[in-house]
């Protein structure tokens, strides 16, 4: 469902209108009756923030936001209005969003909330959505530029979204890969796709073992942004965890709220793949590598067992002891993979942990750093504007001697505290350059609406990093 967003500079007498404003005597431009004024005059008293006029040629909704001493909280709740706002106005086809309090900020923010509600999944559906909104048209406004730099951000969110919520029946490994180098066509980033036999000949033995148990081959995608004018010598990576299905292989799942939502676990993969659309269409000047190794874990015949050891890319034995803790796995692989750009900063992104979701919820997202702080405050910071919020967890070396195996360099599994930190730890094995690590276990898919990002797949991560590849100086 894209949303088009453009400016306009005129408005007619059947425009329908949102209007944000911050009292109710600027209201004269709209030729109200009486009724119509007294009724918004007394909605106001009350601190009423959405009122809603119906005339006969055009709905009118009148936007008042709760003010807030905090600007991140502020705009979040603009964000988070104009979902309220946009349950009201999705029938119709296009609306004007006008703002009296001049205020650039919010108005983005509000138009940003707006578009980000306007997402169904109904590709499966008979029965289509009956949202209609295709166009939101600013009045007069200030930074045209933004309007379709947010245009383009949110068609990515709404991609990630798209990728997310496919479930595994519709997106094998290679649909992963093809839908990567899809959107690279789209937006202007290049994509190579390694198949089995080159994974096999890099000997990426994490990724292998995993698709061991499957019917259906690995891919290693690799993404790249690079413009002429990139200001970084040395690129930024984002890896995703491509898990196109987590049965959790011979270590089964149970199926009720478990696996049963297990399409989620390529959401790193969707985010790295809807950050470089946005990064790429919106011709940022930085140079950004993805990394996306994807497969499926299942159990058969074939698959890779507890007990087992495997060498993996960088040569380094895991010893495995749980096969549902396949993403540290795979994605270890990536990592390893990494250093060979000498790269400036690494940040994966990854589904990885039962313990992040159930530490901080949908909320935010679990972060860990190693030789990144300033890079994490900076992450964090976008965190607050976007509301894509990091809980930064303790890294201490203590936890380094929780994967340390008898049989092996390390295992993959943890002890009985700590497991998204201990999954962080494993991962840390692999890398030694800046490096964050983001857990989006628990926001990246959600079984009730979370205000504007929807129900199902969210997208939170996309708007985070893009709003943090923006910035860098
Ligand atoms: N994909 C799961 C983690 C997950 C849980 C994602 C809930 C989304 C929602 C991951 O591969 C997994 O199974 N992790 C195990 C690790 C454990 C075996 C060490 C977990 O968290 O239970
Ligand atoms: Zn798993
Ligand atoms: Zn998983």
């Amino acid at each position: 469902m894209k949303t088009f967003i453009k400016n306009k500079n005129t408005i007619s007498e059947k425009d329908n209108l949102l209007i944000l404003t911050k009292n109710s005597n600027n209201l004269s431009i709209l030729n109200l009756d009486i009724r119509e004024k007294n009724y918004i005059d007394s909605e106001f008293k009350k601190e009423v923030d959405v009122i809603k006029i119906n005339q006969y040629a055009r709905i009118i909704i009148i936007i008042n936001p709760k003010k807030n001493t905090d600007k991140n909280l502020y705009f979040e709740g603009v964000r988070c209005l104009a979902f309220k706002v946009f349950s009201e106005i999705k029938t119709l086809k296009t609306v004007i969003v006008q703002n009296l309090n001049n205020e650039v900020i919010e108005t983005e923010a509000f138009v940003e909330g707006l578009a980000l509600s306007n997402y169904d999944f109904d590709q499966f559906k008979t029965e289509k959505s009956k949202n209609k909104l295709e166009t939101i048209f600013v009045y007069n406004h200030s930074d045209i530029k933004r309007l379709a730099e947010l245009e383009k951000l949110v068609e990515a969110v709404k991609l990630t979204r798209d990728l997310v919520n496919t479930p595994f029946s519709h997106l094998k490994a290679i649909d992963l890969a093809q839908s990567a180098k899809k959107a690279g066509i789209d937006a202007g980033f290049t994509t190579s796709i390694f198949t089995k036999k080159k994974i096999q000949s890099l000997k990426m033995g994490g990724l292998l073992a995993v698709n061991q148990g499957s019917i259906d081959e690995p891919t290693f995608s690799i993404l790249e942004w690079k413009p002429k004018n990139a200001k970084n010598k040395k690129p930024i990576i984002l890896v995703g965890k491509g898990i196109v299905y987590d049965t959790g292989g011979l270590s089964l799942k149970p199926t009720a709220n478990s696996m049963d939502i297990m399409k989620v676990d390529m959401a790193g993969a969707g985010t790295v793949i809807g950050a470089m659309h946005a990064i790429a269409n919106n011709k940022l000047d930085q140079h950004v590598i993805g990394l996306i190794p994807a497969t499926d874990n299942r159990p058969s015949g074939n698959a890779y067992a507890p007990g087992d050891v495997v060498t993996m890319f960088d040569k380094t034995t895991v010893e495995v002891l749980n096969t549902d803790a396949e993403g540290r796995m795979i994605l270890a692989d990536a990592l390893s993979y990494a250093k060979k750009y000498k790269p400036e900063l690494v940040i994966d992104l990854a589904t990885l942990t039962g313990s992040a979701a159930n530490t901080i919820g949908h909320f935010g997202i679990v972060s860990m750093q190693q030789k990144a702080i300033n890079e994490h405050n900076n992450l964090a910071k976008s965190g607050h504007i976007t509301h894509e919020r990091l809980a930064e967890m303790p890294f201490w070396k203590d936890y380094d001697n929780l994967i340390k195996s008898d049989v092996a360099d390390i295992k993959n599994l943890g002890g009985k505290f700590g497991g998204a930190i201990t999954a962080g730890k494993f991962l840390a094995y692999f890398t030694d350059y800046p490096w964050i690590h983001l857990d989006i276990a628990g926001p990246a898919y959600v079984s009730t609406e979370y205000q504007y990002r929807s129900k199902g797949a969210t997208g939170m991560g996309v708007r985070l990093l893009y709003d943090f590849i923006k910035n860098r100086k």
